[in-house]
């Protein structure tokens, strides 16, 4: 097995602030990172900016700022969300930073000297937007097809990639891997038939300036898109540092709308230039608002701030992964995040965790008790739920399916839930020939809560953190690992819980 595990973002357009769109990729990525620090590997975790290109030039100069003016002036709000929302990230990079800026100039320089890069003429559309070249067919009405609004005719002189003498090796060799390098394995043929029909890519512009220069043509600046892909191997101290050494090749987390520069002409350049390419492309669908993508451009952009004042960080983390299948498009409403929010975490997971710690509060000192002697049918059969919902999670997160790993936590909940009808311990506890029945069923739903805290700790890691605290184990949440954390029987008789706040406060309509 793999013990190492780095992770990456889409490096975000400094063009303006984020919205919940930028922050379902990054709470995704951060999920996998989390996790996989859970199964105890050495895992490195990426995100960052994108700040060159025409497009934060343009909202630059609409704001009257000077490009670098402008993006030092956006970069701190990405930072602070991040922050906000419990992003493990190990690094930042901005692509205006000297340690990306020279490493870019390496790697193109290392190409064109190889002859793998050549001068032509050039006529193509152009959605600034999106900051791709669009062929006629591809457009909408006239228009860009993720955006919607009109593409340019770009003419210049570029410098250009020879993306198409790689199509074989991508084909035969790359896509045909095992595991499949693409995520989920259904956009493979989408991604195959995309490459079938590969041409060369232009790789500079001349038209502008802001941007890395060619280095052995400095009239012309780096195409943003082939400059920011390599963020992902410059954060690394490519070509000889050690975290390139330890970390390359990793996995990239990208929306499905990059799914194109990442699974085709990243793999492709970084063959180019002899560095494997990434061993997994992992791209999610959009979250639509009103059926469309949401987007500033349109004016449907929701910034987290909106509902993590209501629904809490955690909420926020929460929801968008377990509503929509991971990889496939999803609708955005209030009130689904509502009534969610409300069954699941508040009467859910909240619930159960107030119920059981005030039971052994009132029952048993607030110390959890020894389940020797008590156990019968009941806990048997709910520890055999639990031990397979355990398994389930795992399973999934290995395949990135959080919804699914989400699922088997609520299964962990509703069959703790009926559990704890079916048995009646507060009814038992009344009884004092049954102090060996109470004992066992309460050890059962705390060792459920335990279960609970480490399995939602990559989703909810703060609640978790609480919770834990809650449940008075001595070794930290953080040095917890999969699968020993998850084997039934982790709490010790005897140790001391405290009901404490609240996991999720209920949120009225
Ligand atoms: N700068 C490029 C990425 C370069 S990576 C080498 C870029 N930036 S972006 O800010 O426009 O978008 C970044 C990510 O946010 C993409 O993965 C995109 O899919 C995601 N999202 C933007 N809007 C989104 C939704 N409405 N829904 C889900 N994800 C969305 O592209």
């Amino acid at each position: 097995m793999n013990s190492r595990f780095y992770v990456t973002t889409p490096i975000y357009y400094v063009n303006d602030v984020p919205h919940i769109g930028h922050a379902y990729t990054t709470v995704a990525a951060d999920v996998a990172a989390r996790f996989h620090r859970l199964k105890g590997l050495e895992v490195r975790f990426l995100t960052g900016t994108d700040e060159h290109g025409q497009k934060v030039a343009r909202a630059a100069e609409e704001n009257g700022r000077s490009p670098q003016e402008w993006v030092d002036s956006i970069v701190p709000a990405w930072k602070e969300l991040w922050s906000r929302l419990d992003i493990s990230n190990d690094d930042f990079i901005r692509t205006t930073e000297e340690r990306h800026k020279t490493r870019v100039q390496e790697f193109w320089q290392r190409l064109y000297d190889s002859g793998d890069v050549y001068l032509a003429k050039y006529e193509g559309l152009y959605c600034v937007s999106c900051e791709e070249f669009y062929k006629p067919e591809e457009l909408i009405d006239g228009k860009c097809p993720i955006h919607g609004i009109p593409v340019e005719v770009v003419s210049e002189e570029n410098y250009f990639f020879r993306l198409s003498k790689y199509k074989d090796w991508l084909i035969n060799e790359y896509y045909a891997r095992t595991p499949a390098p693409v995520y989920p394995p259904s956009r493979l043929n989408e991604v195959i038939n995309f490459a079938r029909d590969l041409q060369d890519t232009s790789i500079s512009r001349s038209t502008f300036s802001w941007g890395i220069p060619i280095p052995w043509d400095p009239k012309h600046v780096i195409y943003v898109w082939v400059e920011a892909l390599l963020n992902y191997i410059t954060a690394l101290d490519y070509p000889d540092g050690e975290l390139f050494k330890t970390f390359w090749p990793g996995v990239n987390f990208v929306g499905k709308d990059i799914l194109r520069f990442h699974a085709v002409t990243w793999p492709a350049m970084l063959h180019a230039a002899g560095v494997d390419p990434p061993d997994l492309v992992v791209a999610h669908g959009w979250l639509l608002v009103g059926g469309e993508k949401m987007s500033k451009t349109k004016l449907t952009g929701i910034h987290p701030d909106q509902l993590i004042e209501t629904f809490g960080v955690d909420g926020f983390r929460y929801y968008f992964l377990r509503d929509i299948a991971f990889g496939q498009d999803g609708n955005f409403s209030w009130e689904s995040m509502l009534a969610r929010y409300n069954a699941e975490l508040a009467n859910g997971i909240g619930n159960l965790a107030s119920r059981v710690l005030a039971l052994i509060e009132s029952t048993s000192g607030g110390a959890v008790p020894d389940p020797v002697g008590g156990e019968q049918d009941p806990e048997r059969a709910f520890r055999s739920v639990a031990e397979k919902a355990v398994v389930a999670y795992d399973d999934a997160l290995e395949r990135f399916a959080f919804h699914e790993g989400l699922d088997a936590i609520d299964t962990i909940v509703r069959e703790a839930n009926q559990y704890l009808v079916q048995t009646a311990p507060w009814k038992l506890a009344k009884d004092p020939s049954q102090r060996k029945r109470v004992d066992a069923i309460l050890y059962a739903a705390a060792e459920a809560l335990r279960l609970l805290a480490v399995l939602l700790s990559p989703f909810t890691p703060a609640a978790s953190a609480r919770l834990w605290t809650s449940l008075g184990v001595s070794e930290g949440l953080d040095a917890q690992r999969l699968p020993a954390a998850g084997r039934w029987g982790g709490l010790v008789p005897g140790t001391k819980v405290s009901k404490g706040e609240s996991l999720f406060p209920r949120v009225d309509g």
